[in-house]
């Protein structure tokens, strides 16, 4: 049996994601994971956490996304499992992995549908979340909304606050709305210092940026 370092595995596993995500939609390509991986290590330097855990969590974390699988969330994880077992990981870091792919997702707290919580997963849950904010959260929200043949904003259809998960996963809303559904209120479900801090400028920059749109579009600016 071949035992290969950490660096080693982290190595073999960004291979891995780049060339699974090729073909991926612009907002959860292999970029994203790369700025997720990034503000995950990031996050890591005032957390108390096995890093190790943490990077394989952050670069296979959309390497099956269920909006692009009909839903279906068991494809990722599933992914994720066999390629780790090939490269002989550790079956318990394994297990961690996989629990947070299962969990990091933002659907997943909206019914209180996550069952599992570590200090790890909080780590990766806010390098994901940042992603979803600021001006690349803006620019990934535009290009699902385009990608799914979504209209940017239509002031006849209001967002909706209280959606179940099943709702939230079918919704076909304007982008715009996407940002009350969502985008804005990530900023309070940071779990972590450094994710909190640079959740307030993301969050700023959305805001202002709305405000624009708007103004923009009643032709006020
Ligand atoms: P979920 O919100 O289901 O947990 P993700 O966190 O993977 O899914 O979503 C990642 C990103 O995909 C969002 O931050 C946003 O940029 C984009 N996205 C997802 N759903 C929508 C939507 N309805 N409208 C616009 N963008 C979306
Ligand atoms: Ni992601």
């Amino acid at each position: 049996m071949s035992m290969k370092t950490d660096t080693a595995i982290v190595l073999k596993t960004q291979e891995f994601v780049k060339l699974k995500l090729a073909n991926a939609e612009g907002g959860h390509d292999w970029f994203h994971t790369l700025r997720v991986y990034n503000n995950a290590l990031r996050i890591s330097k005032t957390e108390q956490v096995n890093l190790f855990v943490v990077e394989l969590a952050a670069l296979l974390h959309d390497i099956a996304d269920s909006k692009f699988y009909n839903g279906d969330d068991t494809v990722g994880p599933k992914i994720a499992r066999e390629f780790l077992f090939s490269l002989n990981v550790d079956s318990l870091i394994i297990e961690h992995v996989i629990r947070i792919i299962e969990n990091i997702s933002f659907n997943k707290s909206i019914d209180n549908s996550t069952l599992f919580v570590s200090e790890e997963l909080k780590v990766v849950q806010d390098a994901d979340r940042l992603d979803a904010m600021g001006a690349i959260g803006i620019a990934r929200a535009f290009n699902y909304g385009g990608y799914k043949n979504r209209a940017i904003h239509n002031p006849d259809i209001r967002p909706n606050l209280d959606m179940s998960r099943a709702e939230y996963k079918a919704s076909t809303a304007p982008t715009i709305n996407h940002f009350y559904e969502k985008l804005l209120l990530l900023k309070n479900q940071m779990n972590t210092r450094t994710g909190k801090l640079l959740a307030e400028g993301r969050h700023a920059f959305m805001e202002s940026y709305l405000k624009q749109f708007y103004s923009e579009w009643q032709g006020k600016s």
